[in-house]
């Protein structure tokens, strides 16, 4: 089982931290942030996994993550410029094949007893795209799905100014193979990316979409310091 974890980007939110190294390395509590989506990976049964990174921390993450036990083999892309998280879908064409995989964003923990066994049973169900939807009180800030009383996806929009409900779409994303073609087909959005939200409105459009609602899990995007504070201060609650 194949999984991509895109820890690129300039981190400039938790600037200084991120000036000379990945956002990903920095600790969340007692551990790099990059070990929790391995974690979380591996727990699934993912036993091969593309990290993709900058020029400058890829050497880093290979230094520290060939030294560790995992029971996975690491493959490592350079992604040169922040150009998008669904770059990571052209970047890992060759590592991705012809299989279907799990894309997980670097900074994106998920805290739950249940969800990877979710993410395991979506993964065996999967037959287009399956995404996770959670609910926040900062629906601007993020990829939001307007979804019908049965989870079934409506539209979906990446951070709306008036948003149509409050389920974020987090950070880890199940594919077939066909999102490296939906991805070579993407423009880059106002904000010069290629957007992870336009190839999940791909397969809304080809209706090969599902969504899972996760009910019972504390997520946290760590790209702010007060989420990386809270985050890690959440993990060392539950460690006590
Ligand atoms: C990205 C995605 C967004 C998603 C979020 C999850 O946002 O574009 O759809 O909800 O990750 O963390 P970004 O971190 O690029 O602002």
């Amino acid at each position: 089982m194949k999984g991509i974890i895109l820890a690129g980007g300039n981190g400039t939110r938790l600037h200084p931290l991120t000036k000379v190294i990945s956002k990903h390395l920095l600790p969340v509590y007692d551990k790099p942030m990059i070990y929790y989506p391995i974690q979380t990976l591996e727990d699934i049964g993912v036993n091969e996994i593309l990290i993709i990174s900058t020029e400058r921390d890829l050497p880093l993450y290979q230094k520290l993550l060939e030294n560790e036990e995992w029971g996975i083999k690491f493959y490592y892309k350079v992604q040169k410029e922040p150009k998008g998280i669904a770059e990571a879908l052209i970047l890992g064409e060759e590592f991705i094949g012809k299989d279907p995989f799990i894309l997980m964003l670097g900074d994106n923990l998920v805290i739950s007893d249940s969800f990877n066994k979710h993410v395991k049973q979506a993964f065996s169900n999967n037959d287009g795209a399956t995404i996770f939807g959670i609910e926040t009180n900062n629906p601007s800030a993020f990829g939001i799905a307007e979804i019908d009383g049965d989870n079934k996806v409506i539209s979906i929009d990446e951070k709306p100014a008036n948003p149509k409900s409050n389920i974020a779409v987090i950070g880890i994303y199940i594919y077939n193979n066909n999102a490296v073609n939906y991805a070579k087909q993407l423009k880059p959005s106002k904000r010069g990316e290629l957007e992870i939200t336009d190839i999940n409105k791909m397969y809304l459009e080809q209706q090969t979409l599902k969504l899972f609602k996760i009910e019972d899990a504390r997520w946290f995007d760590t790209g702010t310091i007060e989420n990386l504070y809270e985050a890690a201060s959440y993990i060392k609650s539950l460690d006590k």
